[in-house]
């Protein structure tokens, strides 16, 4: 009785995750608890969205964050929801925030075992026409007892333990790996639960959609040039692929996570390091693109084997389906 099941045996994030951890033996239910903060600003994260209209919350707050984006309201409500829930779980130690020029080290009473990097509201270009937006996070172990320092937060993609997002948009979607696959879960409003929708989603090995913004086509190097050229005009006789692109990372992610496809923020002659952050956006959707069986490339490199030096670095990134993935890395490698 699978409608049973749903009504009566919820499979919720925080049950789920539970059974997760309780493979590792030694697993103390510390990920649980920070994963629970988590969830409690995705949670409110949701309700100020969905009120944003009615509450005044659009609009610019006046600031400027450290990437000199004019902060809107939301971007630091969020934020500062976020940076409360993830001190107060105890269970962190570094945090680092799009929207905060410096990492957070949590006070010596509060530390745990986690380092939690994480872009609070991703998208904010389109709260105001409300367009579907998201928050985007990524975990990390620490694994020493001394002072924590960004060391602990500079390290590749392929250390991090759990990576996911959360997206705002007409459901409230959470999607997560703790390494172990990708699984989709769906708020629900009336028990103010994340239920498990979409266990194990996996990409479709191809895709017939790109998404890029054409709008900087002019500044692209020679290889994202013939990539999309290829995309709107296949030479081998099969059909031309879609353009679909929203302008909030998360929103044109998810879309590929499900249907497939390629999503691409390269470099342009105006940023030679793309625009994405490798911390907060490129390293979880390339994590979650790889336990999905997709992949995510930087133009040189595997994006989790990326060494971040600073904690608001950026790269250039092409991630989705596994084979539309690999046609661009042969163009770039022509060009080595
Ligand atoms: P954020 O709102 O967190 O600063 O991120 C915005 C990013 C990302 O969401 C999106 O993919 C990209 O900006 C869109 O950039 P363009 O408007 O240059 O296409
Ligand atoms: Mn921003
Ligand atoms: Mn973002
Ligand atoms: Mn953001």
């Amino acid at each position: 009785h699978a409608a049973d099941a749903h009504r009566t045996d919820l499979m919720t994030i925080t049950r789920f995750v539970l059974n997760e951890q309780s493979k590792y033996p030694e697993s103390r239910g510390d990920f649980t608890i920070l994963l629970s903060h988590i969830v409690l600003g995705c949670k409110f994260v949701c309700s100020a969205v969905n009120k944003a209209g009615l509450a005044k919350l659009i609009g610019l707050a006046g600031e400027t964050n450290i990437q000199g984006e004019e902060q809107k309201k939301l971007d630091v409500l969020s934020n500062d929801v976020f940076v409360n829930a993830l001190v107060s779980s105890g269970r962190t130690s570094v945090l680092v925030s799009e929207e905060d020029e410096e990492a957070t080290f949590v006070e010596p009473s509060k530390r745990g075992k986690y380092c939690v990097v994480f872009d609070p509201l991703d998208g904010s270009s389109n709260i105001d026409c409300g367009v579907s937006i998201g928050t985007i996070f990524g975990i990390y172990t620490l694994d020493h007892t001394d002072e924590p320092t960004t060391a602990d937060v500079l390290k590749p993609g392929n250390e991090m333990v759990a990576a996911g997002y959360c997206m705002y948009g007409s459901s409230c979607m959470l999607v997560l790996s703790t390494g172990t696959g990708v699984h989709g879960f769906t708020l629900d409003p009336s028990l103010g639960e994340f239920i498990l929708t979409h266990p194990d989603i996996k990409i479709p090995n191809k895709g017939n959609i790109y998404s890029v913004n054409e709008g900087n086509a002019q500044n692209w190097d020679g290889p994202t040039t013939k990539y999309v050229e290829k995309c709107k005009f296949p030479k081998d006789g099969s059909p031309a692929k879609s353009l679909r692109y929203v302008g909030s990372m998360v929103a044109d992610v998810h879309r590929t996570l499900l249907y497939g496809g390629i999503f691409l923020y390269p470099a342009d002659k105006k940023s030679p390091n793309g625009k994405l952050r490798v911390l907060y956006e490129v390293f979880p959707m390339s994590f979650l693109m790889e336990q999905a069986g997709g992949q995510a490339f930087t133009g040189k490199k595997r994006a989790l084997d990326l060494v971040p030096e600073k904690i608001h670095e950026r790269s250039p990134i092409f991630l989705g389906s596994y084979d539309d993935v690999e046609e661009i890395k042969a163009l770039y490698a022509e060009e080595e």
